[in-house]
């Protein structure tokens, strides 16, 4: 093993990061964890870890293009780079659906308009949006308007009328959105997955302010719906290659709704997970880190997604 130094690329948050590695580096065996600082990187100019938490290049692209150089450099990165490249809620949809996990019923949207140096000509395979066909596959109202890409609730919209629908689309502007059901259920709970191996599932309050919607105790799911909840998440982790990620689930009617999946730099703030989860997720990330970093990770359950999608689906 040429580096045992593991590295962090950290957004605004303050108590998850340090927790990490003050977790790490009181583990000891060999492993140290620092913040990554990185000016003009060079092609040549090895990066100098053995693994990288990344948090933050979604909203960075600089560090977007440092973390993947660094696995061109053998470097370990979690989640990794590419497969979040590729990733959009639209997709992830196709595939849950063809890997047996119940998702919304969903459909990609044109976008409202594009930047102004696209020209007509480069548009003409693009159809305007048949709100009725569309409507009628997700149920009608109310329905989700939500960007493809995104996070923190920004530009979600439950649109109850075709007025809110025909508001919030033309709001939407450059971005790329989906039209999904709107899944009325009796029970809601996300799910912390680390390693593609560990879940926690929590019951989950969307009403409430951000910082209460976590609800620790008892999630209050039947076994037999506690076990499917834990397997989506697994199923959808081991497909999407993603080793942190939250996976919320809309049960209605006993049947577990995948809803929000693209979740790969999750807010792990103490404030929003509470002390016994925050302590859960810090355990599992360092316990995972040390595995990573001592016996190498492990393979995504297929290098391509295609394969998965011809295995049969789990039901
Ligand atoms: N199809 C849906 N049915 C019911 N509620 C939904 C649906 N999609 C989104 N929501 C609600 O909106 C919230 C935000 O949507 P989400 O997909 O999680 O977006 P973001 O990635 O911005 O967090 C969810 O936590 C959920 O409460
Ligand atoms: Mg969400």
């Amino acid at each position: 093993m040429t580096n045992e130094k593991v590295g962090l690329l950290v957004g605004r948050e303050t108590t998850f990061p340090q927790a990490l590695i003050d977790r790490i580096n009181a583990e000891g065996d060999g492993v140290s964890a620092e913040l990554v600082r990185v000016g003009a990187v060079r092609m040549d100019e090895p990066v100098p870890y053995r693994l990288i938490v990344d948090r933050i290049s979604h909203e960075v692209p600089y560090l977007r293009a440092y973390v993947k150089k660094a696995v061109a450099d053998g470097v370990i990165v979690v989640n990794n780079p590419f497969w979040w490249s590729a990733d959009d809620k639209f997709f992830e949809c196709v595939l849950a659906a063809a890997l047996g996990v119940a998702v919304p019923r969903t459909v990609i949207l044109p976008n409202r308009s594009y930047e102004a140096d696209l020209i007509d000509e480069s548009l003409r395979n693009v159809e305007p949006v048949d709100w009725p066909l569309a409507l009628d596959y997700v149920g009608g109202f109310p329905t989700v308007l939500k960007p493809a890409i995104g996070g923190g609730w920004k530009n979600v919209t439950i649109a109850r009328t075709m007025d809110e629908l025909q508001r919030a689309y033309d709001e939407s502007g450059h971005l790329l959105m989906i039209l999904q059901e709107f899944i009325a259920y009796e029970n809601y709970v996300r799910c912390v997955a680390i390693a593609r191996k560990h879940v926690l599932i929590s019951k989950y309050e969307p009403a409430n302010d951000h910082f209460n919607r976590y609800v620790t105790g008892d999630p209050g799911l039947a076994p037999s719906l506690r076990g499917r909840v834990e397997r989506d998440c697994l199923t959808l982790c081991r497909a999407l290659g993603y080793d942190m990620n939250t996976i919320e689930f809309a049960i209605r009617d006993g049947i577990p709704y995948a809803i929000d999946f693209l979740n790969p730099a999750p807010d792990f703030d103490i404030s929003s997970l509470k002390e016994e989860y925050f302590e859960w997720v810090v355990r599992q990330m360092a316990t995972m880190v040390m595995q990573y970093v001592t016996q190498g990770q492990p393979e995504p359950a297929a290098l391509r997604w295609q394969d998965l999608m011809n295995e049969v689906p789990v039901v």
